[in-house]
């Protein structure tokens, strides 16, 4: 029998992961996991970079159920816990013994926070500045051959790539090359200001729908949305000019499977009252599915966590080989 390739992804753990997360990130992991052998992980050491939560446990299987309430199918994927296994870490110190901090400095996400932070510069952690050899940790340990992420996070594969590359280069074949897959429609937008991402931890909740919004909540968001005051209003996909309504039509793209250019013929004759409603309706019928199982199963938390120490079993295996490795090379085993 062939071998699958290996398939390896995380978020960090959250209440708030939004539908950019889902059509960004998770709904890909649902599509591709016939198909490979998928390892969907939880990056909990990943969330303590950024924030003080001190219910990280709990936000976890939180994000675990979410995982499963959108179609992951524990049955034949690996869903673990990064924390759990350590190999994470140890790779992660080995690897930032190969990194020229030069390089760190010039990643977009760090100089982002960095710049949010500079009033408060205590906020800005060593953890913060390590994040992308820790994320290239996630993946070399697995032989991952692809990673399925949002388009923000394409800069730290790059990074990953070349790491991998060069301690091949020095070592012999350690690490398979990863490659990013990029959903075609991965970039969804913040609802009052288009031309920035949609994020979980944005301050104001109404920049983005939350999984776990509840139906009157997603129309008065959607409703709010910013478009633009064409008139007469032209449903018109156009990133730069019309991003508001570019976003909208990108979430309805990817929820009905209908593409742009047949969207745009389709709602010709629609205003953005309405375009506003078919997109509120859209999300919350996705929406009803995933919170109805997520509701059945987020209390269930010997399932749950029977489902991780599972994973987190299988995941180590492979871990463990890789480092051991890593290991011989560096001539510390
Ligand atoms: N940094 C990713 C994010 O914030 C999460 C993540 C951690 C990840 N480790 C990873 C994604 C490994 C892909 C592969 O979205």
């Amino acid at each position: 029998m062939l071998v699958k390739d290996i398939v390896f992804s995380a978020m960090q753990p959250s209440n708030n992961l939004t539908i950019g997360n889902y059509i960004g990130a998770i709904k890909q992991w649902v599509n591709i996991q016939n198909t490979y052998k998928c390892i969907y992980c939880i990056a909990d050491l990943h969330a303590i970079t950024n924030n003080n939560f001190n219910n990280l446990k709990t936000l976890s299987l939180n994000t675990l159920a979410l995982y499963l309430a959108c179609g992951i199918d524990p049955d034949i994927n690996i869903i673990c816990l990064q924390s759990k296994i350590v190999e994470h870490s140890q790779l992660h110190w080995i690897l930032s013994c190969y990194v020229n901090w030069n390089k760190l400095r010039h990643m977009t996400q760090f100089k982002n926070r960095y710049m949010k932070y500079s009033h408060l510069s205590n906020k800005i952690t060593v953890g913060l500045f390590t994040y992308p050899i820790l994320m290239t940790s996630d993946i070399l340990l697995y032989q991952t051959k692809y990673v399925p992420v949002g388009y923000d996070q394409k800069q730290h594969l790059e990074f990953s790539r070349e790491i991998a590359k060069n301690f091949n280069k020095k070592y012999g074949n350690i690490f398979t090359i990863p490659k990013p897959i990029i959903a075609k429609i991965s970039k969804i937008t913040s609802l009052l200001n288009p031309k920035k991402k949609m994020s979980k931890s944005d301050i104001n909740n109404n920049n983005y729908i939350s999984l776990l919004d509840k139906p009157e909540l997603v129309t008065k968001k959607i409703n709010n949305a910013i478009t633009d005051s064409d008139n007469p209003p032209i449903i018109k996909y156009d990133l730069k000019n019309k991003p508001g309504i570019s976003n909208l039509l990108n979430i309805l793209s990817v929820l009905t499977n209908i593409s742009i250019t047949n969207l745009e013929k389709d709602l010709n004759n629609t205003n953005y009252r309405q375009l506003k409603r078919i997109v509120a309706n859209e999300i919350n019928n996705i929406l009803f599915k995933i919170q109805k199982k997520y509701f059945s199963i987020r209390n269930k938390e010997k399932y749950l966590n029977s489902i991780l120490i599972s994973g987190n079993r299988k995941a180590k295996i492979i871990a463990k080989n890789t480092l051991s490795k890593v290991y011989k090379v560096v001539s510390i085993k």
